[in-house]
Parts: C-alpha cells; structure tokens; sequence
C-alpha cells in the first residue's frame, strides 16, 4: 500500500478521538493509533460524539470487558446517525478474535483492524476513504515490529515503552497469546532510541512493556536480556525512573532482582502475577511454577531488594477450585503480604482449553470467593502503607487530586499513590518531590511535601 500523494492528508481540517480499553500494550497501540491519525491530517476531538474519525481500541480478556465495549459499539450506532460519514474503527484484541462477524453484526463498524496492523493503519485508513481498500484486517501476518512510527502520548512526563509483542505461555484460561500472536521483541537498539527521543522530549518515567518481559530476547536465541535491557536502558542520561510489566513468576530470574537492586532508575516494584495459591490448580493454568518456587522468588526479591513493593494478580473460581485450593490462595496472599493485588472472577474465553474443563466454579461461589480474598489483601495493602507512615519518600509528582481542591498527587519509586497540600506552592508534573507520610490508607498514603 504506498500513500497517493493527494490522499496523504485526507483529515485536513477534520478530527478523530481513541476510545480505549484493556491492558496497557492497549494504551500504547492507542498512542501509535492517534499518532497515525495526526499523520493524516486529523486533529483529535474534544468529544467522541464529534469525531470524524472513531477507533475503538478493544479488549478481550474477560467477557465483562467485552460487554462493555459491545454496549458502546452499539451506543456508536445512533452517534453514527447523526454524524453522517463519520469513520467507526473496531482494533484491538476483540476485533482479531471476532473479525468479521463483528462487522455483519455492528454494520456501522466502517473498518476492522486486527492486532497485526497497528503499524499499517495510516495506509489502510487512507486506502479505505480513497475506496481501494477493504473493511477487515483480522490476518496474523507478523509485522514489522521494528516499526513504531508516530505517537502521540497521554502523559507528558511518563512513557510507554513495548520491548516485545505476543505471547507464547498460553495459560490455559487466557485468550492473549491467541489475539497478540507469538512473541516478538523489539531490538535494544531500537528500544533505546525510542527512549532518547522520548527523554529529548522531557519524559522522566519509562514502563517498559510486554505479556511476560522476562522472556524479553528469547527469540533472539539468548538468555538473560531482559536484564542487559535493564542495564542498558538505566544508562540512558536523562531516565529518571523505569518500570516493566508484566513479569511471569516461571521466568524471573536471580540476573533481573540484582539488576533492580544495583541500577539507580530502576524501580522497587515487582508486579508478579502468581493467579492460583494451589500447586494443582497452577499446574491445570500451566503456569509452570509451584506454589513453593513463587514463595522462593518471593523470598529471592526480599532478600535484594528488602524495601520492593510487591504486587500481584489473582484469579478465583477456575475450574475445579475446590474450597481448600481456593484457601490456599488466602493464605498465600496473607503469607507475603502483598502490597496490592488485582483480583478478577475467573471468565470463560472459548477456544481457551479451560473453557472445556470440567468443574466450572458457580458465580455466586466465585463472587463470594472474591470478596473474601479482596478483604484479606485490603488488610495486608494498609498495613503496608502504615508502614510508611513517618518516613519521606521521592514522588514523581503527576497532577492536582482529581477529588480535592489544593491537592497533588504522585508516586513513590514502590508506584505507591501520595496526596499532600500544595499549600500555596508551585508543582509541576514530572517533578520529583519529597513527601513525609502522615497518614495511611488502603488505596494511599497522605502527607507533606518537604
Ligand atoms: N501477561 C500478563 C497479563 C495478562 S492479562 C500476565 O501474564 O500477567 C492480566 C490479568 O488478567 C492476568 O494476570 C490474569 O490474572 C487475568 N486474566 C487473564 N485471563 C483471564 C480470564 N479468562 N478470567 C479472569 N481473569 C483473567
Ligand atoms: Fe495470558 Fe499467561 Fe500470556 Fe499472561 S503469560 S498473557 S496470562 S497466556
Ligand atoms: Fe485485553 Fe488484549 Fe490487553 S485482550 S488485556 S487488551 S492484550
């Protein structure tokens, strides 16, 4: 597909808005989405209802994701209506999975762009006002992923950066590895051009991303690169702080604690996703790790890195969790006393080989189930932000309190969120502040700048 040269600004004077939802790889398609558009020509609008131009970035890892996003493609349907030829655009991972079916039952969808094609959506938008394109690219052709063109990022001050795309675990309940592909990683030279350029443009913050990072370089044919990646991208002048997620518990390794213990801009936070306290139920997800090895890794990071915030993910209600697998999930979480945990109700995603397992758990049972487990892990997240209380921290500041009028907020290095007064004072987002703790809560922590 090459650009006709008249078509290569056809949202001259015309404007698009990014519905998004889903993980974060999803925000930073979206960035690479607007960027595209801005490309063309577009302008982004102040309300969705407006837009020339509407990409629906979609998600579908649990069916209450895809609920919501079908009542809001059908909520587009009368939008449409009264904004003739506007450009409805379905992405993202619901639009890989259902293709075309989605369009024949959503007609308003103009375009269908699978996951394969964030980086060609520029040429199949323009192809398609032009009227020589078609409507569905839901193929899985790899692409090339050393491409990331423009962007155009939420944050001024924090930036997404992917390492690699797909993923190759396929736990058994996840529907992932089959809309994202196989994965693909990103070179390290190209990595850390996009943060230079990022860092040349004032951002402070960098999440490096990918589905299971510590796999980072394993198609590359070698080990320990998502730790040399670490390194590397520390020793880039002008990073303030690095984050990464997700990390798969099978895969982290003693190479990647040393490095969060010795690099200065590498945060204290290790987002582990253990999903199951029960060794048997592990092994029915194929999470490839015991219940004994998560303790250990767990036990690992403490002893580097005593002062980590850990977090976590957890599901109940897989199939076949019994009452006793279920409680030791409780008493794993009460055991290492997490920092904070997301918790979901297990949802059945056909084509996932735990959707034909028997057992399917009843959803009052597993509604119960997560009520229980979020109330064990809220006592663990406020003792740990009480332990906080009386110390100082560096917070990157982010913005005035969306909630209250005088109020900053921002985080610590360990991605705790702080509140303190502004008092008559100047902040600005991205500036690193200290802030004394005096108050603990189960969401955040309160205190003074100093
Ligand atoms: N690659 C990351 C993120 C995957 S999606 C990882 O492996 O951690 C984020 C979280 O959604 C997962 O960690 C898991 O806890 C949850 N999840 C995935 N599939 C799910 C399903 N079918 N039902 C409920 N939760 C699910
Ligand atoms: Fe899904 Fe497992 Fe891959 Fe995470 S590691 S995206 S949970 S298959
Ligand atoms: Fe959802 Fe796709 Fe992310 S299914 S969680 S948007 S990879």
């Amino acid at each position: 597909m090459v650009l006709d040269k008249d078509l290569a600004q056809p949202g001259a004077g015309k404007t698009y808005f990014v519905l998004n939802y889903g993980c974060q790889m999803n925000e930073s398609d979206a960035e690479h989405y607007a960027g595209q558009l801005e490309d063309l020509g577009y302008a982004k609008a102040a309300d969705f209802h407006d837009a020339d131009v509407i990409v629906v970035n979609t998600c579908c890892v649990r069916e209450s994701a895809e609920k919501r996003i079908l009542g809001k493609i059908g909520e587009l349907k009368r939008v449409k209506e009264n904004h003739p030829g506007q450009i409805i655009c379905v992405a993202g991972c619901m639009a890989q999975k259902d293709g075309e079916k989605l369009i024949k039952k959503h007609p308003q969808i103009d375009l269908l762009l699978g996951t394969a094609h964030v980086n060609s959506f520029k040429e199949i938008l323009a192809d398609f006002i032009a009227d020589k394109g078609g409507r569905v690219y839901d193929d899985m052709a790899i692409p090339d992923s050393e491409f990331e063109g423009n962007r155009v990022r939420q944050s001024g001050f924090s930036a997404w950066i992917p390492i690699m795309y797909g993923c190759n675990n396929f736990c058994t309940y996840c529907i992932v590895p089959y809309v994202r592909g196989r994965e693909r990683s990103r070179s390290i030279e190209n990595i850390v051009e996009e943060v230079e350029q990022a860092v040349a443009k004032g951002y402070k913050e960098f999440t490096l991303l990918g589905q299971n990072v510590n796999s980072y370089g394993k198609d590359f044919g070698e080990k320990g690169m998502f730790a040399k990646l670490l390194r590397r991208v520390n020793e880039v002048p002008g990073v303030e702080r690095i984050r990464y997620m997700t990390s798969h518990p099978r895969d982290m390794g003693e190479d990647v604690i040393r490095a969060v213990a010795e690099c200065e801009h590498v945060c204290e936070n290790f987002h582990i996703p253990f999903q199951a306290g029960s060794s048997r139920i592990l092994k029915l997800m194929n999470r490839g790790y015991t219940r004994e090895q998560y303790l250990e890794l767990v036990e690992m990071i403490r002893r580097y890195v005593p002062d980590a915030a850990i977090t976590t993910d957890i599901i109940v209600g897989f199939p076949g969790e019994t009452e006793e697998d279920f409680e030791e999930t409780l008493s794993l979480v009460k055991e290492v006393g997490f920092d904070a945990a997301y918790t979901f109700i297990y949802s059945k995603r056909s084509g996932t080989p735990a959707a034909k397992m028997d057992g399917q758990v009843p959803l009052d049972v597993k509604k119960a189930r997560l009520n229980r487990l979020m109330e064990a892990q809220n006592v663990n997240s406020l003792a740990r932000n009480k332990e906080m209380v009386g110390k100082t921290y560096e917070v990157l500041a982010e913005g005035p309190s969306q909630n209250n009028a005088g109020v900053w907020c921002g985080r610590t290095r360990t991605n705790k969120l702080v509140l303190w007064p502004t008092e008559g004072r100047e902040f600005t987002a991205g500036q690193k502040v200290n802030v004394k703790i005096c108050a603990a809560q189960t969401w955040l922590v309160k205190g003074q700048a100093e």
